[in-house]
């Protein structure tokens, strides 16, 4: 399970998901979208000129990961302006996932935008993967949020059909 959270709800959810499978986790670390607001500026800018040009991707650490021995491959993100955040897509441009299942995860807090995911599985199966699967969790706007612990057990229900614990 390889993921980029910046201010952790993708990490509790991959850390949650990770521990029901038995998963490895692999965090992206991508130090200039750093907490705090020269981040979040960051963060937005490159948003959005990925958006504008796909080809804009930041540099993240490890860069390539061995995946080899995985059937199924875990890739978890936050959404920014309705797409899957630039970590992930860099990480999908330097990896292959020749023959491997892969299955994008992401948390939201509204709106995520559908062409998106689609230009995201296309790119994952142009770098070898025989299928692709979605999975989402909407945590709903600012002030009305799930809790983290609504939050897991809304992965528990929605994407395994389990009550949480
Ligand atoms: C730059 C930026 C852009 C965002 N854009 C969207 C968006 O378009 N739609 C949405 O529902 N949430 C958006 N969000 C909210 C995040 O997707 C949400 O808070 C997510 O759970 C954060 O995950 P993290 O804590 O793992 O970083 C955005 C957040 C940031 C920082």
């Amino acid at each position: 399970m390889v993921y980029f959270s910046r201010s952790g709800n993708t990490g509790l959810a991959a850390r949650h998901v990770a521990k029901r499978l038995g998963a490895a986790l692999y965090p992206l670390q991508v130090p200039e979208y750093e907490l705090g607001l020269g981040g979040l500026a960051r963060s937005a800018f490159a948003a959005n000129a990925r958006r504008t040009d796909p080809a804009t991707l930041p540099e993240i650490k490890p860069r390539q990961l061995d995946l080899k021995p995985f059937d199924t491959v875990w890739l978890g993100s936050p959404i920014w302006f309705y797409s899957p955040a630039p970590p992930i897509w860099a990480f999908v441009e330097h990896n292959r996932f020749d023959g491997q299942h892969v299955v994008l995860f992401n948390t939201f807090n509204s709106n995520l935008g559908a062409d998106q995911i689609a230009a995201f599985k296309a790119k994952v199966m142009a770098r070898g993967a025989r299928s692709f699967e979605h999975r989402q969790v909407l945590r709903g706007r600012m002030t009305q949020q799930l809790t983290p612990e609504e939050m897991l057990g809304a992965i528990d229900a929605e994407w395994f059909g389990a009550h949480h614990p």
